[in-house]
Protein backbone atom coordinates (compact mmCIF):
# COMPACT_ATOMS: atom_id res chain seq x y z
CA UNK A 1 0.00 0.00 0.00
CA UNK A 2 1.42 3.37 -0.76
CA UNK A 3 -0.26 5.01 1.40
CA UNK A 4 0.24 4.71 5.12
CA UNK A 5 -1.59 5.33 8.04
CA UNK A 6 -0.68 5.94 11.35
CA UNK A 7 -2.39 5.61 15.35
CA UNK A 8 -0.08 7.67 17.36
CA UNK A 9 -0.56 7.07 21.16
CA UNK A 10 0.45 9.62 23.78
CA UNK A 11 0.53 8.55 27.90
CA UNK A 12 4.14 9.75 29.16
CA UNK A 13 2.46 12.07 32.02
CA UNK A 14 -0.79 13.61 32.21
CA UNK A 15 -2.39 14.20 28.78
CA UNK A 16 -4.03 11.37 27.34
CA UNK A 17 -3.71 11.40 23.40
CA UNK A 18 -4.39 9.84 20.55
CA UNK A 19 -3.79 10.82 16.62
CA UNK A 20 -3.93 9.65 12.64
CA UNK A 21 -1.13 10.23 10.50
CA UNK A 22 -2.36 9.67 6.78
CA UNK A 23 0.63 9.51 4.51
CA UNK A 24 2.34 12.55 6.56
CA UNK A 25 -0.88 14.68 7.43
CA UNK A 26 -1.82 14.55 10.74
CA UNK A 27 -5.56 14.76 10.33
CA UNK A 28 -6.94 14.65 13.82
CA UNK A 29 -5.51 15.06 17.28
CA UNK A 30 -7.43 14.61 20.73
CA UNK A 31 -6.12 15.31 23.95
CA UNK A 32 -8.04 14.01 27.27
CA UNK A 33 -6.21 16.29 30.04
CA UNK A 34 -6.27 15.62 33.73
CA UNK A 35 -7.80 18.36 35.95
CA UNK A 36 -7.68 15.91 39.03
CA UNK A 37 -3.89 16.63 39.82
CA UNK A 38 -4.64 20.69 40.11
CA UNK A 39 -5.85 20.11 43.84
CA UNK A 40 -2.57 18.45 44.57
CA UNK A 41 0.11 21.48 43.24
CA UNK A 42 1.37 18.64 40.42
CA UNK A 43 1.25 15.30 38.91
CA UNK A 44 0.21 12.18 41.06
CA UNK A 45 1.90 9.28 38.96
CA UNK A 46 -1.08 6.73 40.37
CA UNK A 47 -3.96 8.89 39.66
CA UNK A 48 -2.10 9.89 36.56
CA UNK A 49 -2.14 5.85 35.62
CA UNK A 50 -5.53 5.64 36.84
CA UNK A 51 -6.73 8.98 34.35
CA UNK A 52 -5.41 7.42 30.93
CA UNK A 53 -7.39 3.96 32.09
CA UNK A 54 -10.61 5.13 31.97
CA UNK A 55 -9.85 7.67 29.10
CA UNK A 56 -7.68 5.55 26.53
CA UNK A 57 -10.62 3.89 24.56
CA UNK A 58 -12.81 6.64 24.40
CA UNK A 59 -9.90 8.68 23.17
CA UNK A 60 -8.82 6.37 20.15
CA UNK A 61 -12.25 5.44 19.55
CA UNK A 62 -12.76 8.75 19.14
CA UNK A 63 -10.32 9.94 16.61
CA UNK A 64 -10.54 6.68 14.59
CA UNK A 65 -14.41 7.91 14.09
CA UNK A 66 -13.67 11.31 13.41
CA UNK A 67 -11.00 10.23 11.01
CA UNK A 68 -13.53 8.08 9.26
CA UNK A 69 -10.93 4.99 9.72
CA UNK A 70 -11.63 1.96 10.41
CA UNK A 71 -9.13 -0.04 12.60
CA UNK A 72 -8.32 -2.38 9.66
CA UNK A 73 -7.22 0.44 7.41
CA UNK A 74 -4.06 1.03 9.56
CA UNK A 75 -0.35 0.00 8.49
CA UNK A 76 1.22 0.75 12.38
CA UNK A 77 0.59 1.95 15.56
CA UNK A 78 2.75 4.55 16.90
CA UNK A 79 2.99 5.18 21.22
CA UNK A 80 5.47 6.78 23.35
CA UNK A 81 7.84 4.36 24.88
CA UNK A 82 9.58 6.98 27.48
CA UNK A 83 10.91 8.73 28.96
CA UNK A 84 7.58 9.60 31.17
CA UNK A 85 5.61 8.25 34.31
CA UNK A 86 6.26 4.33 34.28
CA UNK A 87 2.09 3.80 35.57
CA UNK A 88 1.29 6.08 33.11
CA UNK A 89 3.35 4.21 29.89
CA UNK A 90 2.25 1.07 30.72
CA UNK A 91 -0.99 2.25 29.72
CA UNK A 92 -0.44 3.47 26.26
CA UNK A 93 2.31 1.10 25.53
CA UNK A 94 0.30 -2.06 26.82
CA UNK A 95 -3.04 -0.41 24.53
CA UNK A 96 -0.99 0.09 21.51
CA UNK A 97 0.46 -3.62 21.40
CA UNK A 98 -2.55 -5.38 22.29
CA UNK A 99 -3.74 -3.45 18.72
CA UNK A 100 -0.97 -3.88 16.62
CA UNK A 101 -0.73 -7.70 17.98
CA UNK A 102 -4.48 -8.13 17.27
CA UNK A 103 -4.20 -6.57 13.80
CA UNK A 104 -0.78 -7.86 12.80
CA UNK A 105 0.63 -4.62 11.63
CA UNK A 106 3.98 -2.83 12.71
CA UNK A 107 4.69 -1.23 16.30
CA UNK A 108 6.37 2.16 16.48
CA UNK A 109 7.98 2.81 19.47
CA UNK A 110 9.14 6.52 19.82
CA UNK A 111 10.85 8.67 22.17
CA UNK A 112 8.92 11.60 23.46
CA UNK A 113 11.63 14.35 23.37
CA UNK A 114 12.16 13.36 19.89
CA UNK A 115 8.65 13.40 19.07
CA UNK A 116 8.29 16.74 20.15
CA UNK A 117 11.11 18.19 18.02
CA UNK A 118 9.65 16.28 14.97
CA UNK A 119 6.34 17.84 15.13
CA UNK A 120 7.78 20.07 13.05
CA UNK A 121 7.33 17.73 10.25
CA UNK A 122 3.22 18.33 11.05
CA UNK A 123 2.53 21.65 9.32
CA UNK A 124 4.86 24.07 6.78
CA UNK A 125 7.32 25.39 7.13
CA UNK A 126 9.18 22.37 7.39
CA UNK A 127 12.60 22.91 8.85
CA UNK A 128 15.58 21.28 6.43
CA UNK A 129 18.13 18.60 8.48
CA UNK A 130 20.33 19.73 9.74
CA UNK A 131 18.72 22.62 12.69
CA UNK A 132 19.12 23.31 16.30
CA UNK A 133 16.24 22.68 18.37
CA UNK A 134 15.93 24.06 21.69
CA UNK A 135 13.29 21.56 23.47
CA UNK A 136 11.60 23.28 26.55
CA UNK A 137 8.90 21.26 28.72
CA UNK A 138 8.20 20.48 32.30
CA UNK A 139 10.64 17.88 32.33
CA UNK A 140 13.18 18.47 30.42
CA UNK A 141 15.23 21.52 28.68
CA UNK A 142 17.82 20.64 26.24
CA UNK A 143 19.41 21.92 22.98
CA UNK A 144 19.56 19.53 20.15
CA UNK A 145 21.36 19.52 17.11
CA UNK A 146 19.14 17.44 15.01
CA UNK A 147 20.65 15.73 12.14
CA UNK A 148 17.46 13.17 11.06
CA UNK A 149 14.03 11.75 12.49
CA UNK A 150 16.43 9.36 14.22
CA UNK A 151 19.66 11.62 14.67
CA UNK A 152 19.92 13.89 16.92
CA UNK A 153 22.98 15.02 19.33
CA UNK A 154 22.50 16.66 22.50
CA UNK A 155 25.26 19.97 22.43
CA UNK A 156 23.41 21.21 25.97
CA UNK A 157 20.76 20.56 28.63
CA UNK A 158 19.84 21.06 31.99
CA UNK A 159 21.77 19.92 35.27
CA UNK A 160 19.20 20.13 37.48
CA UNK A 161 14.99 21.79 36.94
CA UNK A 162 13.64 21.77 33.51
CA UNK A 163 12.46 25.64 32.45
CA UNK A 164 8.52 24.30 32.55
CA UNK A 165 9.55 23.25 36.60
CA UNK A 166 11.70 26.52 36.97
CA UNK A 167 7.87 28.38 35.27
CA UNK A 168 5.58 25.98 37.77
CA UNK A 169 7.61 26.65 40.86
CA UNK A 170 8.30 30.17 40.33
CA UNK A 171 3.75 30.37 40.10
CA UNK A 172 3.63 28.22 42.89
CA UNK A 173 5.97 30.55 45.10
CA UNK A 174 3.64 33.63 43.38
CA UNK A 175 0.21 31.33 44.98
CA UNK A 176 -0.94 30.78 41.79
CA UNK A 177 -2.49 27.02 41.00
CA UNK A 178 -0.32 24.35 39.12
CA UNK A 179 0.60 23.97 36.28
CA UNK A 180 1.70 27.92 36.93
CA UNK A 181 3.71 28.21 33.18
CA UNK A 182 0.68 29.61 31.60
CA UNK A 183 -0.31 31.75 33.91
CA UNK A 184 3.44 33.50 34.15
CA UNK A 185 2.69 34.02 30.48
CA UNK A 186 -0.99 35.81 30.83
CA UNK A 187 -0.15 37.99 34.00
CA UNK A 188 3.25 38.79 32.08
CA UNK A 189 0.96 40.96 29.32
CA UNK A 190 0.22 43.35 31.87
CA UNK A 191 3.96 43.37 33.80
CA UNK A 192 6.87 45.51 33.38
CA UNK A 193 9.38 42.84 33.18
CA UNK A 194 12.55 45.74 34.47
CA UNK A 195 10.89 46.00 38.04
CA UNK A 196 12.60 43.47 39.76
CA UNK A 197 15.64 41.97 38.32
CA UNK A 198 16.87 38.55 39.56
CA UNK A 199 20.11 36.90 38.43
CA UNK A 200 21.00 34.51 35.87
CA UNK A 201 22.71 31.57 37.23
CA UNK A 202 25.72 30.85 35.43
CA UNK A 203 26.68 27.29 33.39
CA UNK A 204 29.21 26.86 31.47
CA UNK A 205 28.91 25.57 27.78
CA UNK A 206 25.86 25.18 26.58
CA UNK A 207 23.92 23.82 29.43
CA UNK A 208 21.70 24.90 31.81
CA UNK A 209 20.58 25.09 35.64
CA UNK A 210 17.18 26.44 36.96
CA UNK A 211 17.20 25.30 40.40
CA UNK A 212 19.05 28.56 41.88
CA UNK A 213 16.17 31.17 40.18
CA UNK A 214 13.55 29.10 42.07
CA UNK A 215 15.06 29.56 45.30
CA UNK A 216 16.74 33.58 44.60
CA UNK A 217 12.72 34.21 43.99
CA UNK A 218 11.62 32.54 46.86
CA UNK A 219 14.24 34.83 49.51
CA UNK A 220 13.08 37.59 47.12
CA UNK A 221 9.58 37.56 48.14
CA UNK A 222 9.91 36.16 51.72
CA UNK A 223 12.04 39.73 52.34
CA UNK A 224 9.14 41.81 50.51
CA UNK A 225 6.48 39.95 52.40
CA UNK A 226 7.90 40.47 55.76
CA UNK A 227 7.71 44.05 54.89
CA UNK A 228 4.45 44.43 53.15
CA UNK A 229 1.99 41.49 53.57
CA UNK A 230 0.31 42.26 50.32
CA UNK A 231 3.75 42.87 47.86
CA UNK A 232 2.97 39.70 46.12
CA UNK A 233 -0.70 40.62 45.12
CA UNK A 234 0.19 44.26 44.45
CA UNK A 235 3.03 43.51 42.25
CA UNK A 236 2.00 39.84 40.64
CA UNK A 237 1.77 41.37 36.85
CA UNK A 238 5.50 42.90 37.23
CA UNK A 239 6.47 39.78 39.05
CA UNK A 240 5.03 37.26 36.70
CA UNK A 241 7.19 39.13 33.73
CA UNK A 242 10.04 40.34 36.06
CA UNK A 243 10.42 35.85 36.31
CA UNK A 244 9.54 35.10 32.73
CA UNK A 245 12.08 37.50 31.31
CA UNK A 246 14.96 36.05 33.14
CA UNK A 247 13.98 32.71 32.41
CA UNK A 248 13.94 33.69 28.66
CA UNK A 249 16.82 35.27 28.58
CA UNK A 250 18.69 32.60 30.46
CA UNK A 251 17.09 29.94 27.51
CA UNK A 252 18.17 32.57 24.63
CA UNK A 253 21.86 33.15 25.54
CA UNK A 254 22.48 29.69 25.20
CA UNK A 255 20.50 29.14 21.95
CA UNK A 256 21.89 32.13 20.54
CA UNK A 257 25.73 30.30 21.12
CA UNK A 258 24.81 26.79 19.65
CA UNK A 259 23.65 28.10 16.54
CA UNK A 260 27.16 30.29 16.16
CA UNK A 261 28.86 27.19 16.95
CA UNK A 262 27.08 25.08 14.76
CA UNK A 263 26.72 27.41 12.29
CA UNK A 264 23.97 26.76 11.56
CA UNK A 265 20.72 29.35 11.04
CA UNK A 266 17.84 27.03 11.00
CA UNK A 267 16.34 27.22 14.56
CA UNK A 268 13.24 25.84 16.04
CA UNK A 269 11.82 25.36 20.07
CA UNK A 270 9.90 22.69 21.13
CA UNK A 271 7.97 21.39 24.06
CA UNK A 272 5.24 23.14 26.48
CA UNK A 273 7.41 25.91 27.42
CA UNK A 274 7.06 27.08 23.71
CA UNK A 275 4.08 27.76 23.70
CA UNK A 276 5.04 31.04 25.51
CA UNK A 277 4.51 34.26 23.96
CA UNK A 278 7.32 35.93 25.82
CA UNK A 279 9.98 33.46 24.46
CA UNK A 280 7.96 33.68 20.77
CA UNK A 281 8.82 37.26 20.51
CA UNK A 282 12.02 37.37 21.35
CA UNK A 283 12.68 34.27 19.22
CA UNK A 284 11.65 36.67 16.60
CA UNK A 285 13.79 39.33 17.03
CA UNK A 286 16.59 37.47 17.67
CA UNK A 287 15.89 36.15 14.08
CA UNK A 288 15.36 39.12 12.66
CA UNK A 289 19.23 40.23 14.03
CA UNK A 290 20.97 36.91 12.82
CA UNK A 291 18.79 36.44 9.79
CA UNK A 292 17.39 33.07 11.28
CA UNK A 293 14.40 31.02 9.71
CA UNK A 294 12.39 29.62 13.13
CA UNK A 295 10.21 27.01 13.25
CA UNK A 296 7.65 26.83 16.12
CA UNK A 297 4.82 24.41 16.07
CA UNK A 298 0.63 25.29 16.01
CA UNK A 299 -0.28 25.60 20.08
CA UNK A 300 -1.45 22.34 19.91
CA UNK A 301 1.41 20.61 19.09
CA UNK A 302 3.91 22.33 21.51
CA UNK A 303 2.12 20.58 24.75
CA UNK A 304 2.12 16.87 25.10
CA UNK A 305 -0.40 15.71 22.20
CA UNK A 306 -0.34 12.35 20.52
CA UNK A 307 0.12 14.20 16.55
CA UNK A 308 3.62 14.60 17.64
CA UNK A 309 3.42 10.21 18.27
CA UNK A 310 1.59 10.17 14.56
CA UNK A 311 4.10 12.39 12.92
CA UNK A 312 7.42 10.16 14.80
CA UNK A 313 4.82 6.98 13.62
CA UNK A 314 4.98 8.27 10.08
CA UNK A 315 8.41 9.09 9.74
CA UNK A 316 9.71 6.04 11.41
CA UNK A 317 7.67 3.88 9.44
CA UNK A 318 9.24 4.88 6.15
CA UNK A 319 12.77 3.74 7.78
CA UNK A 320 10.84 0.38 8.87
CA UNK A 321 12.11 1.11 12.37
CA UNK A 322 9.57 -0.75 14.19
CA UNK A 323 9.75 -2.15 17.79
CA UNK A 324 8.54 -5.65 19.44
CA UNK A 325 5.77 -6.78 21.54
CA UNK A 326 8.01 -7.67 24.24
CA UNK A 327 9.53 -4.32 24.44
CA UNK A 328 8.97 -2.84 27.61
CA UNK A 329 8.27 0.98 28.50
CA UNK A 330 11.50 3.00 29.37
CA UNK A 331 11.15 5.97 32.18
CA UNK A 332 14.22 7.09 30.96
CA UNK A 333 14.72 6.03 27.90
CA UNK A 334 18.04 7.05 26.65
CA UNK A 335 18.29 9.94 24.17
O1 LIG B 1 5.73 19.42 27.03
P1 LIG B 1 4.78 19.56 28.15
O2 LIG B 1 3.32 19.73 27.84
O3 LIG B 1 4.86 18.35 29.13
C1 LIG B 1 6.08 17.75 29.48
O4 LIG B 1 6.67 18.22 30.45
O5 LIG B 1 6.48 16.80 28.73
O6 LIG B 1 5.27 20.80 29.03
C2 LIG B 1 4.58 21.23 30.17
C3 LIG B 1 5.28 22.44 30.77
C4 LIG B 1 4.72 22.87 32.11
O7 LIG B 1 5.80 23.12 32.99
C5 LIG B 1 3.97 24.16 31.80
O8 LIG B 1 3.91 25.06 32.86
C6 LIG B 1 4.79 24.71 30.66
O9 LIG B 1 5.13 23.58 29.89
N1 LIG B 1 4.05 25.68 29.85
C7 LIG B 1 4.34 27.00 29.80
C8 LIG B 1 3.40 27.59 28.93
N2 LIG B 1 2.55 26.62 28.48
C9 LIG B 1 2.98 25.46 29.05
N3 LIG B 1 5.31 27.71 30.40
C10 LIG B 1 5.36 29.03 30.16
N4 LIG B 1 4.50 29.67 29.34
C11 LIG B 1 3.51 29.00 28.71
N5 LIG B 1 2.65 29.66 27.91
ZN1 LIG C 1 6.34 16.60 26.67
Amino acid sequence: KAVAIILGIESSCDETSASVCIDGKVINNEIAGQDIHEQYGGVVPELASREHQRNIVPVVNHVLTHAGINVKDLDGIAYTRGPGLLGALLIGSSFAKAMASSLDIPLIPVHHMKAHVLAHFIDDPKPTYPFICLTVSGGHTQILRVNSPTEMNILGQTQDDAVGEAFDKAAKLLGLPYPGGPMIDKLSKEGDENKFSFAESEMPDLDYSFSGIKTSILYFLRKEVRKNENFIDENLNDLAASIQKVLISMLMDKLIKAAKQENINQIAIAGGVSANSGLRERLEQEAQKKGWDIFIPDFQYCTDNAGMIAISGHLLFQEQAFGKLTDSPLPRMPF
